[in-house]
């Protein structure tokens, strides 16, 4: 659906450009929900616009449905951002509008709709995005999170095939932004819209996102399905963002340096695996023993995974971890061909499927 080549973009600043984005390859598929993650100042906004072109790029292709759109002025310009619905931090709702206004908007805009034919599609946005007793009140009179379903429905207005999202939760509570991030996985599925998802936080990558690339100083340092990056993060900036929560930066090298007296293995259950009471059965028939030094579990999308960093002593370790790997778990060993931080070559920004890298 959206392919972007080699793109680069500078601003000019007081002591010469200023390079947002620096040789930028992604490629986004038709009906998938692509999360784009990274720090404050990665560039990941000027990346999204130039998806609608808000921004032209200094150099590069940006292709949406095939073509290539970077010199697009005037009417095609305008039916590409037609197709192109955006959905931002701070909701930009008119405040003289009503909700039914604001909806209603880009629709009088086309100019190609009767006043008729505006209220039907509007209340049937309305209602796909669950405001529909809402319709005569002003954006002062709503929440952030009904302010962001009237953003959500203006920018499926003109039924678009690529909804962008800069941070569109940011600004609402934990309880709110699971129920935005419900609402477009909805529309994604019921309408097929593909959507570009902008965060700095990897719990939103995950619970929404199939693919993701990692942005870092304007370069995609990391890409793939959700399930390989999240679980297995290679770049440093990655790392930063998936094991903040973990003892040492989640570095197995550094766990293990913490006093663990056995091997120290981080333990990959995922799908179907992460469902079976392997450990311990496997731990029992190699006289094996395990003490938990870190560890997550939870879902993937719809995907239950557990992840544990252990220490395995006792009678036959290798047994173990041969056995927990015919199950299915995948081991990473400290010590063994695990590769971790810095001197990390970027995964290629098209990888699909299953694979992981470094299952050793
Ligand atoms: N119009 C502009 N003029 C000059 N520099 C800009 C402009 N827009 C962005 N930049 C610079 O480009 C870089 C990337 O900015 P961008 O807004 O894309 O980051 P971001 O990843 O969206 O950050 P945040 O998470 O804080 O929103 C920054 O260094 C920023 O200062
Ligand atoms: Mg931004």
């Amino acid at each position: 659906m959206i392919t972007l080549e080699n793109i680069r973009k500078d601003f000019p600043g007081k002591t010469g450009a200023i390079t947002a984005l620096d040789g930028i390859n992604l490629s986004i598929a038709r009906g998938e929900i692509f999360g784009i993650i990274g720090s404050s100042g990665a560039g990941k906004s000027t990346l999204v616009r130039l998806i609608n072109l808000l921004e032209r790029p200094t150099g590069g292709e940006v292709i949406v449905d095939g073509e290539p759109v970077t010199s697009f002025k005037g009417q095609p310009l305008r039916d590409l951002r037609r197709k192109i619905g955006m959905v931002f931090q701070h909701f930009n709702l008119l405040s003289a509008r009503t909700v039914f206004g604001n909806v209603a908007y880009p629709l009088e805009l086309t100019g190609e709709y009767g006043r008729i034919e505006i209220a039907a599609k509007v209340e049937t946005l309305l209602a796909r995005v669950g405001l529909k007793d809402h319709a005569q009140k002003y954006p002062r009179q709503l929440s952030g999170g009904q302010k962001q379903r009237v953003g959500i429905a203006r920018a499926l207005a003109c039924e678009p095939d690529v909804l962008l999202c800069d941070e569109a939760t940011s600004a609402l509570d934990p309880q709110t932004t699971g129920s935005v991030l419900e609402l477009l996985q909805q529309i994604n599925r019921d309408l097929g819209v593909t959507i570009v998802l902008i965060t700095h936080e990897m719990d939103i990558v995950r619970r929404t996102c199939d693919r993701v690339a990692v942005l870092d100083h304007g370069r995609v340092v990391e890409s793939g399905p959700v399930t390989q990056v999240f679980l297995h993060p290679q770049h440093e900036a990655t790392l930063k963002l998936v094991r903040e929560a973990e003892p040492d930066g989640g570095l197995l090298g550094n766990i293990a340096a913490v006093g663990a007296s056995g091997r120290t293995v981080r333990l990959t259950f995922l799908g179907e695996t992460a469902r079976k009471p392997l450990l311990g059965r496997i731990a029992r028939e190699n006289g094996a023993d395990y003490q938990i030094l870190a560890g997550r579990v939870g879902n993937i999308r719809d995907t239950p995974y557990a992840q544990f960093t252990v220490s395995l002593s006792g009678t036959d370790v290798a047994g173990a971890i041969a056995g927990l790997r015919s199950g299915g778990v995948t081991v990473e060993v400290h010590g063994d061909d695990v590769v971790e931080h810095s001197s990390v070559t970027p995964l290629p920004a098209l990888q699909r499927g299953g694979g992981l890298r470094h299952v050793v």
